[in-house]
């Protein structure tokens, strides 16, 4: 097959062609990273899934290797679906996926690598005495899918949860083991919420209290917070709590503050689903990973003759305030640095936009931070505005502020016909101030038939304390990957200009505020293209 390579990112993960969605599996092993990724070899829509297989020595650079699991037996017969890596004690990996059955029921399957002495680990085995845990006792054999990575108890036991669904709930359902391959259930699931519908792509691991150091999945000791997360399959996002893991029951308890339903914390408030995090024991952070979907049709896909990428992959933390996460580009991202122009100390007065020029910007990452000098136009909050996709939405770019909308127009043609904006915009509450990013791109591209939501998101910084807020966007052909309050926010969106590709796109500072607004610093580089399995 052709494939149309106008809209194809640089650096962000992909295979050279075809469909790709969840990404699975992650793992460092020997000083080598896997990353599984669901896969259609036949096409650039969902079907034929097999566990495509890449690796790496530094997650920026990948080298694809042959599918490690794939339809063979009955029962992964009609799909190999979801799942994730345990490394056992003695350095033992193992991956845990679901299977769908000749009754397309969905099972619970074990695999192992058949030689631990090939560095990429290339062939998995999976023993004939799969399904290790099928859907019995009431459990729903068509919303039974996604194993998380194992975790030990001070007991010697493994423990994983599946995610399911009970009615309209959200079930995170608990499994046992002492050797790994027999499962018992958990009478009480890990944890359970009304409402939300099927969990997807569960996720469960411990973050320590300060710093930015990752912790191991079956660590216990020492002071831990606990991350939960699913992807809600009703909506199409996905939300985490931070908690506690209550061991005595064997339940996870969110903090009082957490929201726990679908208006909860996102990792990413775009285009991101499925996410994966794995503990890296090489440089001893946690690194997650998401999918991106496409935003363009399904006949475009096929016509361009590929759908989907993976994030880039971001360490993550948790924030000294414990209520949330921090996520922040691996630093081995870095390394595609090239050309550099950069702007310090520049005033962008109310209506101003300057332009970033001098280098490509189609695959570029911008870092800049904004000082808001004065805060008096600030407009009213109102506290009914508890949605900030809405309220992005309403506002979009265009309309003036008090102090912001500023950020930046990116992918933008020379005209301004077309521009995908990220931006904040500071709001006054009787108590406080309110920082909200929007990243828009319902100006992206002249072209019909496209998704274009408007994303939105508060940023839980003190804009008071110094004026600064900063922002970092990587940008790549069609994806904008944003990252705001130095992590504290990211949005992901999926765009397809018509004109501004390639060397006809531009990057531009703006600032539609009433009130002033300062670059302090502003720092654009080009980004080189790292070996992308083969493409
Ligand atoms: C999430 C998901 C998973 C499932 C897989 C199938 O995107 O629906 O629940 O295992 O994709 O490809």
């Amino acid at each position: 097959a052709v494939v149309d390579t106008k809209y194809k990112t640089g650096y962000h993960f992909q295979p050279p062609e075809h469909w790709i969605n969840d990404p699975n599996g992650p793992m460092y092993y020997n000083g080598v990273y896997h990353l599984f990724y669901q896969y259609n070899p036949k096409g650039a829509v969902w079907g034929n899934i097999v566990w495509a297989h890449s690796v790496s020595t530094d997650m920026i650079n990948w080298r694809a290797v042959d599918p490690a699991i794939y339809p063979s037996k009955p029962f992964d017969i009609n799909g190999c679906w979801s799942g994730s890596a345990t490394i056992l004690p003695g350095n033992k990996p193992v991956i845990l996926y679901t299977g769908v059955d000749p009754q397309n029921q969905q099972v619970q399957n074990i695999a192992f690598p058949k030689n631990l002495s090939d560095p990429d680990l290339r062939e998995w085995v999976k023993p004939d005495y799969n399904p290790i845990i099928a859907p019995v006792d009431g459990i729903n054999g068509s919303a039974f899918r996604d194993p998380t990575t194992a975790w030990l108890g001070p007991d010697r036991r493994w423990r994983l949860v599946i995610g399911t669904k009970r009615r309209s709930r959200g079930v995170a359902v608990m499994y046992r083991s002492k050797d790994f391959i027999h499962w018992v259930r958990a009478k009480h699931p890990l944890h359970s919420a009304a409402g939300t519908g099927m969990w997807e792509c569960p996720d469960f691991f411990p973050v320590a209290m300060r710093g930015v150091r990752g912790v191991d999945t079956s660590e216990y000791n020492g002071e831990l917070k606990y991350v939960f997360k699913v992807s809600l399959d009703l909506t199409r996002y996905e939300y985490y709590t931070i908690g506690s893991y209550r061991r005595d029951l064997d339940k996870y308890v969110p903090d009082g503050a957490s929201v726990d339903n679908g208006s909860g914390l996102r990792y990413d408030y775009g285009n991101f689903y499925a996410s994966k995090s794995f503990f890296d024991a090489g440089k001893k952070r946690r690194i997650l990973w998401g999918w991106t979907n496409e935003s363009d049709s399904r006949q475009d896909d096929i016509d361009k003759g590929w759908a989907g990428i993976q994030t880039v992959p971001r360490a993550v933390w948790l924030d000294p305030s414990g209520k949330q996460l921090i996520q922040w580009p691996i630093e081995e991202l870095e390394r595609l640095r090239g050309r550099l122009v950069s702007v310090k100390n520049k005033v962008l007065r109310s209506g101003g936009l300057v332009e970033i020029s001098g280098i490509l910007t189609s695959q570029a990452n911008v870092v800049v931070s904004f000082e808001v000098t004065a805060l008096v136009k600030a407009e009213r909050f109102d506290p009914s505005w508890s949605d900030p996709q809405k309220l992005c939405e309403r506002k979009g770019t265009e309309a003036k502020g008090g102090v912001g909308p500023f950020g930046l127009l990116v992918l933008a043609s020379s005209g301004k016909e077309e521009y995908t904006s990220v931006f904040f915009r500071i709001f006054k509450s009787p108590t406080k101030y309110v920082a909200l990013m929007c990243q828009d791109p319902s100006r992206s591209s002249v072209r019909a038939g496209l998704y274009k939501p408007v994303y939105g998101a508060f940023v839980d910084v003190d804009i008071k304390r110094n004026g600064q807020i900063a922002l970092r966007s990587l940008i790549d052909h069609s994806a904008v990957e944003s990252f705001g309050g130095e992590g504290r926010v990211c949005i992901t969106s999926r765009v397809y200009p018509g004109m501004a590709v390639g060397s006809n796109a531009h990057l531009y500072a703006f600032n539609y505020g009433a009130e002033d607004v300062r670059i302090l610093d502003l720092k654009a580089w080009e980004m080189k293209k790292p070996l992308m399995n083969g493409a």
